[in-house]
């Protein structure tokens, strides 16, 4: 017996000894990289580790012009001999390759046929000592990441404007790379422009760099390519506080300033919750009104609508949802775009928090019920796999996974174990979490199993009642589902009835002193029918048709329509081509196409706001008006 044990011991030894004499074949360092069914590249074996870009910006010609230089991990070079990328839309001149990053030579490539939903796969050659590959090419002026904007689309209406938005898988229309989110990578670039323009990018910026039409950048952090983002235009900076500040046009950046005063205490209060902020600066960039998202957490450099710049500072949960994806979405990422709950469910979770610290607890339950009604509203039309948390998205554009559940029902399931755990053990959970997976990209089991881990398994009498499988894999949403309370909604409530019920005339409604989450309630909380003298009635009691708040706007021009609300379709136009924000613009072209002269006005408005809209916003309206390139309806 001992003698074997001995033997063994002498075998571990000398195994462990010739190792590294002998390695097996060299290993990819990182994480393991799970099927993503939304790129074509092959980063099990050959990995992107670093892009280095140096670009023209090509307003004249609405073309990003140059090279971009692909630093490699390769796992067995002599058995995989080719690197591929993803792209869409991209001219491809010339492929090169080197050992050293200071010689490249030419190589092959071939750029494959194009997908409808994931673009073109660009396989090049590697020679066995290749690490890096440089790629020259440019993009097209149609490319679905990049928004081209006349000056007239601007605030200042003097210089043209150019942002991108590269989630969900955009990033290859403006550079050939591996457009998945499990493969992250750190950034340099070098981004040439017009003069008297300004570049900025989700990177280390200079807010006193010279205006020179020479920039430089570096990400020194590992991110996802759906996170590498650049915007010029005619843009001027004000700090905010130590480490946070705003990028707007020089009309804009005021107000901007005085609307986002608190985002250095939110960061803190965000620190205090999930430890240290982790990416340097937090800035934020105000974009002209076409932006077709409310906000996007570009790291370092959120990108923001101007339709959040309400004046009172009611609509900045928007910063908030940004500034916390800094944790759920920028460090912790989802793997792929089925594990996109994971980015967006906790990112809406951490979003209330903040909320509940900055702003108190009932702005953040009345946001939390707002949030659940919507959700609700929509689960009532969606498809049943559309209604899953971890949603299948084969053969379909990560895009359409864009709903409310993976938001609204994500947050509900966080708060559900926040409840039943108690913030006692949940907010050390949730920390934890953020340090475990910490600049990597995960999949949902890999949430699930750390979940089991170090929580269901921790307490097992409480973690019976929670039903992980359901959630997760089930649709509909759980009648045990939090449940938010606000007095103050129960008082809206109260009001909508008397206005539509009792007959209470609008003008002597109790709203003094309502927020616009009191408003929203409100406007929600009356019949979907109302007759015109009632909709006319509390016009004139409460000026809608003119709030320069976009939600209340938004909320009102969709009654309008509903109702046939004549006086209010000026303002609607108005609105439409103007504002580019997606989750506005669609569901008021829905409700236009209901009826034969909506679909009139419908078509008559889009004509005209067709050419304002960004790729992604008219790709979607495109669909509801049955719009065709050709004939244009
Ligand atoms: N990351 C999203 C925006 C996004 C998601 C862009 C998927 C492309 C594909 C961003 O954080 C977001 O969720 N924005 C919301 C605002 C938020 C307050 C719910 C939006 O733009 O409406
Ligand atoms: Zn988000």
């Amino acid at each position: 017996m001992k003698r074997f044990c001995f033997a063994a011991v002498l075998i571990v030894a000398v195994a462990t000894l010739i190792k590294p004499v002998f390695p097996r074949e060299p290993e990819i360092t990182s994480a393991p990289i799970p099927q993503d069914i939304h790129s074509y590249s092959n980063p099990t074996q050959a990995r992107v580790k670093h892009v280095d870009l140096d670009l023209d910006v090509l307003f004249d010609r609405k073309v990003l012009r140059g090279t971009v230089v692909l630093e490699l991990e390769r796992s067995n070079p002599s058995r995989a001999q080719e690197l591929i990328l993803d792209t869409r839309n991209l001219k491809i001149t010339k492929a090169e390759t080197s050992a050293n990053g200071r010689r490249f030579t030419a190589t092959t490539f071939n750029v494959g046929q194009s997908d409808k939903i994931l673009g073109a796969p660009l396989t090049i050659n590697l020679p066995p000592r290749a690490t890096r590959v440089r790629v020259t090419y440019e993009t097209s002026p149609q490319a679905s990441g990049v928004q081209w904007l006349a000056p007239s689309q601007t605030a200042g209406k003097k210089f043209p404007f150019l942002f991108t938005q590269a989630q969900a898988i955009h990033a290859r229309s403006f550079i050939p790379l591996q457009d998945s989110p499990a493969v992250r990578v750190t950034y340099a670039a070098r981004i040439r422009t017009p003069k008297d323009l300004v570049a900025v990018m989700s990177a280390e910026n200079d807010p006193t760099t010279a205006r020179d039409g020479d920039y430089t950048f570096r990400m020194r952090q590992q991110i996802p390519a759906y996170l590498i983002a650049l915007a010029v235009g005619d843009l001027a900076f004000r700090p905010l506080g130590a480490r946070t500040g705003v990028y707007a046009e020089p009309s804009v950046v005021e107000r901007a300033a005085k609307e986002f005063e608190d985002t250095e205490r939110m960061v803190s209060a965000t620190e205090e919750l999930y430890g240290s902020y982790r990416w340097g600066r937090y800035d934020i960039l105000v974009l002209p009104p076409s932006f077709p998202f409310g906000g996007m957490e570009n790291p370092r450099l959120t990108f923001a609508t101007p339709t959040i710049l309400a004046g009172d500072k009611s609509l900045t949960s928007l910063i908030a949802h940004e500034l916390a994806h800094s944790w759920s979405g920028n460090l912790v990422t989802n793997a792929t775009w089925r594990d996109f709950w994971l980015n967006e469910g906790f990112t809406v979770y951490v979003e209330r928090r903040i909320v509940e610290k900055v702003y108190g607890r009932a702005r953040e339950e009345m946001e939390a019920l707002l949030g659940k009604r919507e959700l609700t509203d929509e689960l009532a039309k969606l498809d049943a796999r559309d209604q899953i948390l971890h949603v299948d998205l084969k053969g379909r554009d990560p895009d359409d996974g864009f709903t409310n559940v993976p938001y609204e029902k994500g947050y509900l399931f966080l708060r559900h174990l926040e409840e039943t755990f108690g913030r006692e053990r949940f907010d050390p959970f949730l920390r934890s979490y953020f340090d475990r997976f910490a600049f990597r990209s995960i999949t949902t089991e890999d949430f699930v199993n750390y979940l089991k881990a170090n929580l269901l398994d921790k307490n097992l009498q409480l973690a019976a009642r929670v039903q992980l499988q359901e959630w997760i894999e089930g649709t509909g949403l759980r009648a045990d589902a939090p449940q938010a309370a606000s007095d103050a909604f129960t008082k809206v409530e109260a009001q909508a009835t008397a206005f539509s019920q009792s007959g209470t005339p609008a003008r002597t409604l109790q709203t003094t002193n309502w927020t616009t989450q009191e408003w929203l309630h409100f406007l929600r909380s009356l019949p979907a029918q109302l007759d015109a003298s009632k909709m006319a009635e509390l016009d004139a009691a409460f000026n809608l048709t003119r709030s320069g708040n976009s939600e209340i706007a938004f909320q009102w021009l969709l009654m309008s329509i509903r109702n046939n609300y004549t006086a209010a379709y000026p303002r609607l136009e108005e609105f439409l081509t103007t504002v580019g924000r997606r989750k506005f613009v669609r569901p008021l072209f829905d409700e236009l196409v209901k009826t034969p002269q909506g679909r009139e006005r419908a078509l008559m408005i889009y004509r005209k706001a067709r050419p304002g809209y960004h790729p992604i916003t008219s790709a979607t309206v495109d669909q509801i008006v049955k719009w065709n390139e050709q004939g244009g309806e």
